[in-house]
């Protein structure tokens, strides 16, 4: 007697399969969401598709359109409200319509304001059945720098170390390199090739001369930003001398030295000017991000400047490399500085832990916990 699971575990089912569809997407396709979709007839797959890049075809219309006939009367699964607007595509409700399927399921409704439950109604009403809700939580989280940027304006913030197991991210004299091995090293080039954005406090592009690229180079180029209140970003070091290849942003307070400012942006570094406070400095700088459609944001450190990001809320996911590495001594350096809690009850736990090795080093990353999350 053959196992026949119950039809919402086949949603489900199927729903994974076009979450792992969409997933293909990623560095490719952002300020935009990634999306899957896979069309399903009897129980059998039929054809996938996904959006492959930026300003391209959406995931309904590859799947649909490799579908043909057999797309009449078949499921269609996607992982995100499939469109109803006219935007630098058709919207996909008339690809939907005009194949011929009989049941819609899909992952989360789309929060961009011209979308919001309209795609969804427009299949309801010309005679789709419409499931919503499957596998919502996958798929808020693969997606979670776009739900950010629609809720809040502002980019996805990863924070990143590298760390000894006594919990240091540089020795007493600022010395870091390196505390990870060559693995985590590569790993962390990897993550950069997917980012928009790269932040360090000037501590860092001071003690470390870092450059701040994807070696080798990944699906996007992102943008250097230094934390640098007095402009002290030195024009021999590797960011102002890189600057006309790969972008530099200082972003400076309003006292910055006039010649300082002079100086950085003849040497084809942008200044940013920003005020406030420096938890009031990161809102203005991630408001001004995402106005640039700034989807991934990766502060590499130090301990000063991952802390500014900490206490203003900001940081959205975690990613440690924890070498088996023991320092010693008091430790001036820690991943996060900043006000820190006084009771462990007030600490953050983190959610959907993932956890690997890196050659020797142990690689965590986690979700903080975010208003915009919602519930899921
Ligand atoms: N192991 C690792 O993963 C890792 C990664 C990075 C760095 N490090 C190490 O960390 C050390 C540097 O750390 P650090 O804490 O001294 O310096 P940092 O965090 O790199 O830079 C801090 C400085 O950034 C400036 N800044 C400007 N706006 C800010 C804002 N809104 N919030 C916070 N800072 C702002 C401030 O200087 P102004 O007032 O002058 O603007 C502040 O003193 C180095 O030894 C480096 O090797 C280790």
């Amino acid at each position: 007697m053959g196992f026949t699971p119950a039809p919402e575990e086949d949603d489900a089912f199927w729903m994974r399969r076009a979450l792992a569809e969409a997933a293909r997407g990623l560095g490719r396709v952002e300020p935009n969401p990634m999306v899957g979709a896979v069309v399903v007839r009897d129980g059998r797959l039929v054809r996938v598709g996904h959006h492959e890049r930026f300003g391209g075809p959406h995931a309904e219309v590859f799947a649909l359109g490799a579908a043909g006939a057999a797309a009449r009367g078949a499921t269609l699964y996607v992982t995100l409200e499939p469109c109803c607007h006219h935007g630098k595509t058709p919207p996909c409700t008339d690809a939907v319509l005009t194949s011929g399927i009989a049941r819609a399921v899909v992952a989360t409704p789309d929060p961009f304001p011209r979308v919001a439950g309209g795609g969804l109604r427009r299949l309801e009403a010309a005679g789709v059945a419409v499931t919503v809700g499957v596998e919502a939580a996958a798929a808020r989280r693969l997606n979670g720098p776009f739900f950010k940027r629609q809720a809040t304006g502002r980019p996805y913030v990863v924070a990143k170390w590298a760390m000894t197991l006594d919990g240091k991210i540089a020795c007493a004299s600022g010395d870091s390199k390196w505390i990870s091995g060559p693995e985590s090293r590569a790993a962390v080039h990897d993550l950069r090739g997917r980012m928009d954005a790269i932040v360090v406090g000037i501590g860092t592009a001071l003690a470390d001369d870092p450059e701040l690229t994807a070696r080798p180079p990944g699906p996007r180029t992102p943008l250097r930003v230094v934390l640098d209140r007095e402009a002290r970003l030195p024009l021999d070091g590797r960011l102002a001398r890189t600057a006309r290849a790969v972008p530099v942003l200082v972003v400076a307070g309003p006292d910055a030295p006039g010649d300082r400012v002079g100086a950085l942006a003849a040497a084809g570094v942008e200044v940013l000017p920003l005020e406030g406070d420096a938890a009031g400095r990161v809102g203005s700088l991630l408001d001004e991000l995402g106005r640039r459609g700034v989807a991934n944001v990766l502060v590499e450190g130090g301990g000063t400047a991952l802390g500014a990001f900490w206490d203003a809320g900001e940081v959205d996911a975690v990613e440690v490399f924890l070498a088996p590495v023991l320092e010693g001594g008091a430790g001036e350096f820690g991943p996060l500085r900043g006000r820190g809690v006084a009771r462990m009850a007030d600490a953050t736990r983190l959610a959907g832990l993932e956890v690997a090795r890196r050659g020797p080093d142990v690689w965590l990353r986690g979700d903080v916990p975010r208003p915009w999350r919602g519930a899921s």
